[in-house]
């Protein structure tokens, strides 16, 4: 089997699905219907995938094939001729994960699916059910000997969503339940944001341009400040959101994700391994709190009842699940170091919460002043310091922000700025996240797939903090929704004489 490189030149026009099945288990769920489908449904749109294609959804609700198919279209807007052909020949396959006989019924569905449908046993399991049954499906895959491709040259992998664990040591069984099934090369652990193009955006800037990477570090750069904004509350989402917050939910991989791209060092290649390697690298040089230090160093946040995009919303305490006592946190703050010779003494500020007035994320790079400034005070009032500014979502595109000469004749200058807006720059559709990383998954890829050091690097990072929070004395800020966050999170960046942006 060929191996693609997903962002390697001259890969995109010929990049499609192998022959193979899809087998999704938690196929009743909502993100098989909101991201999944949807996401097949563009590949089948955009002719990625082959005749010899076919998904087996399997969950516990009794469904014929004939429903699960007619499921697949009632939830897609329009769907095309494509996906309404694609769909008639999906199966489905009812049954408990604790069953073996789930497990020797999807055996027989497979055989007749690659029988049928020239699928050459090649086999992408994904794993969209609650995390609390990814090793249990992992194992009884094993245990019925359908974890190792047969030697004929044809492939299984297995993609896992997130959350990988809820702090380190429960990140470490997993990977021992799915090491126990499953080899690392087969292992695809899911973090959308990598699929995201503006997060890989984040690369092309860097490694493809001389002007950017010479500044990229301490010398240069002030401090950083990462935003993963959202409107959205936690929906009905309230009991998984309990036991996980804004620190499981999005810090723990999102963030870390991202700040990591934004971090690590120009790799010699850009594939799996070169960028894994460097990502993981850069991870490690993250300083590891102490518990003690959180309070120093964290703010965390609950909202309030408010008002967000011109509707009432209701408090955090009051969404369905949600104990009227919680102290989960729907925002987080926190002051990050770098120890290492790029970043030493550079501060990282990265927030992110819920029902905060728009959905934004964006990396702002705030750089260092001029070291003497050869104009009058009055007349640089309107000027900051330089900026560049990454906008992952959804007004994606780059701002540099600069200094420029008021038109007139006294010797004015502010800050004014450069856009480039991807939507305007190119003609080509960007594909959704999941679009990307299922292909990926098809095609073999896993360079936008977290790696387990990665992911146990990240959980290092967090523990202290889980281990701080967990104390009923850690204080909760509340704010209100609508607002950027609680003021305690501005006083993390007060006392250090700086002041998060205003998006
Ligand atoms: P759901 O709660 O909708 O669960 C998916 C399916 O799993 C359900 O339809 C149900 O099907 C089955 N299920 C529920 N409870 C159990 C259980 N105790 N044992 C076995 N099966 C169960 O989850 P989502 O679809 O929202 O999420 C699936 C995975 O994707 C989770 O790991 C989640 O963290 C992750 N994820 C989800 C996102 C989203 O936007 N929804 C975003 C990012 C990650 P049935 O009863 O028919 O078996
Ligand atoms: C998911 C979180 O991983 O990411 C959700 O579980 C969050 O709580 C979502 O809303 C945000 O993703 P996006 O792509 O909308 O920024």
């Amino acid at each position: 089997m060929t191996e693609q490189n997903p962002l390697a030149e001259g890969a995109e026009s010929d990049r499609r699905a192998p022959p193979c099945v899809l087998v999704v288990f938690g196929a009743s769920g909502d993100l098989t219907t909101r991201k999944l489908m949807p996401a097949l449904a563009e590949l089948a749109d955009g002719r990625r995938l082959p005749a010899a294609f076919c998904v087996v959804g399997v969950a516990r609700t009794e469904m014929a094939d004939e429903d699960f198919q007619a499921r697949m279209l009632a939830d897609m807007d329009k769907p095309s001729a494509a996906w309404e052909s694609l769909v008639s020949g999906f199966r489905y396959v009812a049954g408990d994960y604790s069953h073996p006989d789930t497990f020797a019924a999807l055996k027989r569905v497979l055989a007749e699916v690659h029988a049928a449908r020239g699928t050459g046993g090649n086999v992408v399991y994904y794993l969209a059910t609650p995390p609390q049954v990814f090793g249990e499906v992992a194992a009884a895959l094993a245990a019925e000997g359908m974890s190792k491709p047969e030697d004929d040259g044809s492939f299984v992998r297995i993609v896992i969503e997130k959350p990988y664990g809820r702090d380190l040591g429960s990140a470490r069984e997993l990977d021992a339940q799915m090491h126990a099934s499953f080899d690392e090369s087969q292992i695809y652990r899911i973090d959308h944001y990598l699929g995201k193009e503006t997060v890989q955006n984040v690369l092309a800037l860097r490694f493809a341009n001389a002007i950017f990477e010479p500044i990229w570090n301490r010398r240069y750069v002030d401090h950083v400040q990462i935003t993963v904004a959202e409107s959205l509350g936690v929906g009905h989402r309230g009991s998984f959101y309990e036991g996980a917050g804004a620190l499981r939910d999005i810090v723990q991989n999102h963030v870390l994700q991202v700040l990591a791209l934004t971090l690590m060092e120009p790799p010699a290649t850009i594939d799996a391994q070169g960028i894994r390697d460097e990502k993981v690298k850069a991870l490690r040089a993250v300083d590891i709190l102490s518990v003690d230090e959180v309070g120093n160093e964290v703010v965390r946040g609950q909202y309030d009842r408010g008002w967000v995009e011109g509707g009432e919303v209701p408090a955090y305490r009051e969404e369905e699940g949600v104990a009227a006592d919680s102290r989960t946190e729907t925002y987080m703050a926190m002051r990050m170091q770098v120890d290492n010779w790029r970043w030493a003494g550079v501060p990282f500020y990265v927030r992110t919460g819920k029902r905060l007035p728009k959905r934004y994320t964006e990396v702002a790079m705030e750089f260092h002043d001029v070291p003497h400034l050869p104009f009058g005070r009055k007349d640089t009032r309107g000027l900051g310091p330089n900026a560049l500014v990454l906008r992952i979502q959804p007004d994606e595109g780059i701002t540099l922000r600069f200094g420029a000469k008021v038109p007139g004749q006294a010797f004015r200058v502010r800050s004014t700025s450069m856009d480039f807006s991807y939507g305007a720059a190119f003609m080509e559709e960007t594909p959704e996240a999941y679009e990307r990383l299922l292909l990926d998954a098809m095609v073999g890829d896993p360079t936008l797939f977290i790696r387990t050091d990665e992911v146990e690097q990240a959980w290092r990072i967090v523990d202290p903090i889980l281990e701080a929070f967990a104390d009923p004395s850690f204080p909760v800020a509340h704010y209100q929704a609508g607002t950027w966050g609680p003021r305690e999170a501005d006083r993390l960046l007060d006392r250090d004489g700086r002041r998060w942006r205003s998006p």
